[in-house]
């Protein structure tokens, strides 16, 4: 029987988790994990036996930690290609800006500069057409309304340099400027999506930008106030149950591995896909190519410094 290897970040709770069982379960299938805390993924080690999965540690907010995964993922993989790269990990921080080690606003790093530079370190290992997926999200779309209801209001993107230092609105609240970061980040997930994809050969990796929708319940509100994480655990998840842009982590799980394992979109390159498998219109903003052509240098340049 032949096998296919496949990576994801974010993969020890919430969607990611749900991602991970959904693609082990074509046992065929063998999974790469980075993870902040390997020794505390207990619920992602009970899916399968180490054989099958190989989890590395990975924290995306430090380059160092990043190159570092990269180099043992390539020494894992031992001449072998990806068959698809997730890049699902993610944090919202909805405090005072956090700045990392390296100098960078932390959700920007950890939602998509780490991302970025993964990617441009693992291309040589990816399979021809291997899917490369960036979890997006509504929120970094000003139009839409479903993210509006709960305070976003669309990525900002000021120029690279400064969304890279989380500078984005000074005059709005701290809980907004949180907000806004973390739409940004999304924003920029986007665009870099669309920057490889106008650069990929046409035999090469395809790249693809995944809206999971609304899905209260995971981890992603761990770091808003008691009443916040209550509401996101308990409510939540019934009463956004009839929003038209909601799902669930095992919905959304469900339509990602199709897209990761190309029983859907098997040839589709700079796509914004959601959690209904349609392709969908991303923000206007996230279409400036001018835009993509600075963060992906950017990207570029710091992954090129590592
Ligand atoms: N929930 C929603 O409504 C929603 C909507 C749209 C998009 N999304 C996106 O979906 C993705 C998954 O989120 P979720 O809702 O499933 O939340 P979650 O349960 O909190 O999962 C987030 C995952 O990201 C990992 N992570 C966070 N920071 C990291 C870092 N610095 N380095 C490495 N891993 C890191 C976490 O690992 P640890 O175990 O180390 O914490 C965890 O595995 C995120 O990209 C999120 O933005 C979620």
């Amino acid at each position: 029987m032949s096998s296919s290897v496949h990576l994801l970040t974010g993969a020890t709770s919430g969607i990611g988790l749900e991602l991970a069982a959904r693609l082990l379960a074509d046992p065929a299938c063998r999974l790469v994990v980075g993870a902040r805390r390997p020794e505390a993924a207990v619920a992602l080690r009970a899916l399968v036996g180490p054989d099958r999965l190989e989890i590395l540690p990975l924290d995306l907010a430090s380059l160092a930690s990043t190159s570092a995964f990269a180099l043992s993922v390539e020494r894992h993989l031992a001449g072998e290609k990806l068959a698809s790269f997730a890049g699902n990990a993610g944090l919202q921080i909805t405090g005072p800006r956090r700045l990392t080690a390296d100098g960078y606003e932390e959700t920007f790093q950890a939602n998509f500069l780490g991302h970025a530079v993964l990617i441009e370190r693992l291309l040589p290992h990816l399979a021809p057409a291997a899917p490369v997926v960036l979890t997006a999200s509504g929120t970094h779309d000003p139009a839409d309304r479903g993210a509006r209801l709960f305070g976003f209001r669309g990525g900002l993107f000021v120029g690279a340099d400064r969304v890279a230092r989380g500078e984005l609105d000074p005059a709005a609240s701290p809980k907004q400027q949180g907000m806004d970061r973390y739409a940004t980040s999304k924003l920029c997930a986007i665009l870099q999506v669309h920057a490889l994809a106008r650069r990929a050969a046409t035999d090469g990796p395809r790249f693809i930008a995944f809206d999971p929708g609304l899905m209260p319940g995971t981890g992603l509100a761990r770091e808003r106030s008691i009443l916040e994480r209550w509401a996101w655990s308990t409510v939540l998840p019934v009463l956004a149950r009839p929003m038209p842009g909601a799902s669930t982590a095992p919905r959304s799980a469900t339509a990602y591995a199709k897209i990761l394992t190309g029983r859907v979109f098997p040839r589709g390159t700079g796509l914004h896909v959601n959690f209904t498998l349609a392709e969908t219109p991303s923000s206007r903003d996230s279409r400036r190519e001018d835009w993509q052509d600075e963060l992906f240098r950017f990207a570029e340049r710091v992954a090129l410094e590592r």
